[in-house]
């Protein structure tokens, strides 16, 4: 499949194009060149930046996954271009889009965050995050209808991204396993392969509709301990650091966000590994020599 990635360099993005090589696909990169210009040499590169994609204008594509829509003037722009030269659009959205952050078992149809009144749709703020995203997925769904597919996810972790603060250190080193959340703490992540493959097969299988791509909800307990597994004698965890690390509202007021219903997604294909797996690739990782990424506030 001749497939455009928008983005691919940074933390997630890499596993898509990692995988899309892997499985034999044609892989066409769209990004500034400014981010590990030097990854994927011979992968074929459309330098330029998404509010002024000209770079875009002629070319076709079976497939676009689109890691690095964040404005909803450049999304429109890119969108516009590529309408009647790409089969399926595939845009990485986020759990952000809903208006609740408290109620349990949203699915793909809860209600999602209005647009302010007036906001600017050409400049990024964190205010704008979930009501750009929610934007974004409407303006994609009207261009390119069911040639669309939304991939909400959440926490993210793996090789090349955050973990929960510091445990792949604190795992590979013996230091303290810190975590500034409430050990019952409802918490969902996923690995950031496992997106990756999905985002890859939703789009080679034009599957359209948005998707919660979380994994299942367990408490940051049991997530300390399926972690904790991985090394023969574990450090001892501590729930308040003096440094603040991976924190979540103690109060329950975003516990909402970490109980999403994600069957649609498992049913469309999502495959989740398992913890240990993820924990066991990460720590190896860390001693290779490589220092995680900031997990997002
Ligand atoms: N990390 C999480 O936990 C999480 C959770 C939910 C959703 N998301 C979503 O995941 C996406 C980001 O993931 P990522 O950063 O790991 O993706 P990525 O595809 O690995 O990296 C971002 C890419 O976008 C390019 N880029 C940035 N600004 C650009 C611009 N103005 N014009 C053209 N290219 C531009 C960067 O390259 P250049 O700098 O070279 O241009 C880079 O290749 C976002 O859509 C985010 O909302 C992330």
């Amino acid at each position: 499949m001749r497939l455009l990635v928008l983005g691919g360099t940074k933390n997630l993005g890499r596993h898509v194009v990692e995988a899309a090589l892997a499985d034999g696909h044609e892989v066409t990169l769209f990004n500034r060149g400014l981010t590990n210009p030097g990854l994927f040499p011979s992968v074929r590169r459309i330098v330029g930046d998404r509010s002024a994609p000209e770079g875009l204008t002629s070319g076709e594509w079976d497939g676009v996954i689109d890691m690095s829509g964040f404005l909803v003037r450049d999304v429109g722009l890119s969108a516009n271009v590529l309408r009647d030269r790409c089969g399926h659009y595939t845009y990485m959205s986020s759990i952000a889009v809903y208006a609740s952050k408290t109620d349990v078992g949203m699915t793909e149809d809860a209600l999602l965050l209005d647009w302010p009144a007036d906001a600017p749709e050409d400049q990024f703020s964190m205010d704008l995050y979930g009501p750009s995203k929610v934007r974004c997925e409407s303006l994609l769904t009207a261009t390119f209808g069911e040639r669309t597919a939304a991939v909400r996810s959440g926490f993210v972790a793996g090789p090349y991204n955050p973990d929960f603060g510091n445990w792949g250190q604190a795992l590979a080193r013996g230091l303290p396993m810190e975590c500034d959340a409430r050990p019952d703490q409802p918490i969902q992540y996923l690995d950031a392969r496992d997106l990756a493959a999905f985002l890859l097969h939703l789009t080679v299988h034009r599957i359209p509709g948005p998707f919660n791509a979380v994994g299942p909800t367990r408490t940051m307990a049991e997530v300390a301990a399926a972690w904790r597994s991985v090394v023969p004698d574990p450090p001892a965890m501590d729930w308040s650091p003096a440094v603040e690390r991976f924190h979540l509202p103690h109060d329950g007021s975003n516990d909402g966000t970490f109980l999403l219903d994600n069957s649609r997604a498992l049913e469309a294909g999502l495959h989740l590994r398992p913890d240990a797996e993820t924990a066991r690739d990460y720590v190896a990782w860390v001693q290779d020599g490589n220092i995680p990424p900031e997990p997002p506030h």
